[in-house]
């Protein structure tokens, strides 16, 4: 099973990613964990990545659709912070099909943006400054939203309440994509 969790930055995807790789055997594939790999081992692609994310920006749709194609395998995979543009869900699926496999829900973890805000700043990663935090809000609004609609017109969305414990959404998830 392929599964896309969905959501603006700081919604809980990473934190509900753990639950879901646990409980299917997923691959967990989140394309922020691994650009902040090539960041911290200090690569060509981590330099050039940093001051994109640092600004809150959006890293090239070629960088990150190559960095999953080169981890895709054949066990079901997980996919958190990826796709992030209409260009890459495009290719994800294209991916994917020419693998015989397609995604099976896309669980879109729904928070408002006080709550969001709350939860980063007291998280307080590099790009967990107020500045950013409010371009990585303005940036999903205008490119990462489409996906919704999108994922819609495929019959795949599944919304989920993204507030409360941390327990109960794991629970909101597992109901929606049962
Ligand atoms: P990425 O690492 O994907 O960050 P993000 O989407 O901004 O998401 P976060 O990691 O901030 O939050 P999350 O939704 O995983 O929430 P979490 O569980 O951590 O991307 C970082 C950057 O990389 C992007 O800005 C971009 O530049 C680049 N990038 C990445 N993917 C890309 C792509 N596909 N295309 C182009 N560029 C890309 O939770 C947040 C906090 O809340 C934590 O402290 C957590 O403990 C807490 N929390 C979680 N759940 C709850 C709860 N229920 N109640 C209270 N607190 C909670």
């Amino acid at each position: 099973m392929n599964l896309i969790l969905l959501g603006a930055p700081g919604s809980g995807k990473g934190t509900q990613a753990e639950m879901l790789i646990a409980a299917h055997n997923l691959q967990h594939l989140s394309t922020g964990d691994m650009l902040r790999a090539e960041i911290a081992n200090g690569t060509t692609l981590g330099l050039q990545a940093k001051q994109i994310m640092d600004a809150g920006e959006l890293v090239s749709d070629d960088i990150v659709i190559g960095m999953i194609a080169n981890r895709l395998n054949d066990s079901g995979a997980l996919f958190d912070g990826f796709p992030r543009t209409i260009a890459q869900a495009e290719a994800l699926d294209k991916l994917l099909a020419d693998n015989h496999q397609n995604i099976a829900h896309v669980v879109y973890l729904n928070v408002d943006n006080d709550e969001i805000v709350a939860r980063m700043l007291a998280r307080g990663r590099e790009d967990d400054n107020e500045e950013t935090i409010r371009n990585r809000l303005s940036v999903f609004e205008a490119q990462t939203k489409p996906l919704i609609d999108f994922y819609q017109q495929q019959g795949k969305l599944r919304h989920v309440d993204g507030k409360g414990s941390v327990e109960e959404i794991s629970a909101r998830i597992a109901a929606a994509i049962a």
